[in-house]
């Protein structure tokens, strides 16, 4: 006997444990963007008419938030753009460039492609060799700046992340676990616009990784299932993931527990991520020195300074 929607009857294409229902698509759709449009009022993450920039990567993640934010702006009146970061990693840059831009078109979402390489004349790896970095370290602060950098140009209330519950839990215990607890004050739903830093918001933060896929899926939102060559196949945060999902297994809705006890208290163990006290002299990004830390690292890697380059690329762009 096949399973059965728990709402219509219609055949089933999913089992939600915790809520112990059968969906068929159109209900299990619906209950992913009631689940998302819980967590923007619960969490109070847009204001009407806000202008709100998602980051979007090309993967199932980002397209499943971009889907349900675009429906979600007209019911809630604020306007939704995109931004991504081209990062110049051989084919799945390229794959992930070409997901962007079939989603934000078959949704209709005006998007800006940023290019690391037109920005800094070398792709993601070479600037890592470079700095005698690793490459994903690079990859997290090259993104942070050029999106914070987009946002400001395009003068967006607020960026909107693609984390779901998965992501953030597995980085959260871990950092728990080596007592990084500062690094816990940045995992709330979301952390105010500060001097030259723009907000950030996570509207995914009660879904699941399996949820945001199979959403992104039935919906027919395009996205590549190409990972990244630098993704690490054996880290801590992924053995943590296993964890709490054979305990999800056992208990459902374990997570989706952890995951609101982790926005209730994410302010107790600091003040999240707060604009730094100077503006870069190359830049003017918000910085903890002279240089802000995209001016360090490129100074570092090719001997000059490129803020000052990457501001004026992005705002072409965007
Ligand atoms: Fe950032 Fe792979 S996407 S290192
Ligand atoms: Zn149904
Ligand atoms: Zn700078």
């Amino acid at each position: 006997m096949h399973a059965r929607c728990s709402v219509c009857g219609e055949p089933a294409v999913a089992r939600v444990e915790y809520a112990r229902k059968w969906l068929c698509g159109a209900h299990f759709a619906g209950y992913v963007e009631g689940k998302v449009l819980g967590a923007l009022e619960r969490y109070r993450l847009v204001e009407r008419g806000w202008r709100v920039l998602a980051a979007v990567s090309g993967g199932a993640d980002s397209a499943a938030m971009l889907g349900v934010l675009a429906k979600a702006s007209v019911a809630l009146g604020f306007r939704l753009a995109a931004v991504h970061v081209d990062l110049g990693i051989e084919g799945f840059s390229e794959a992930s460039r070409r997901a962007v831009e079939e989603l934000c078109g078959s949704l209709g979402v005006p998007f800006a492609v940023v290019s690391l390489p037109e920005v800094a004349g070398v792709g993601l790896p070479e600037l890592a060799r470079r700095a005698r970095r690793p490459v994903c370290s690079v990859c997290g602060a090259v993104k942070r700046y050029l999106v914070n950098v987009a946002a400001a140009e395009a003068g967006a209330d607020v960026v909107a992340l693609g984390h779901h519950a998965d992501d953030l839990l597995a980085y959260a215990v871990k950092n728990f676990l080596f007592q990084r607890l500062p690094e816990l004050a940045k995992l709330g739903p979301k952390t105010e616009s500060t001097g030259g830093l723009v907000g950030r918001v996570r509207p995914l933060y009660e879904v699941y990784k399996s949820e945001a896929s199979l959403y992104a899926r039935l919906s027919g939102l395009p996205f590549t299932e190409e990972r990244c060559p630098y993704s690490p196949n054996r880290s801590v945060e992924g053995e943590v993931r296993a964890f709490l999902d054979s305990v999800e297994a056992r208990r459902p809705g374990f997570k989706i527990s952890l995951a609101r006890g982790l926005a209730r208290n994410a302010g107790l163990w600091g003040q999240g991520p707060r604009s730094p006290p100077r503006a870069c002299r190359v830049c003017g990004a918000p910085s903890e020195g002279e240089l802000c830390s995209f001016c360090r690292l490129t100074l570092k890697a090719l001997g000059r300074p490129m803020g000052d380059v990457a501001r004026e690329k992005v705002r072409e762009a965007v």
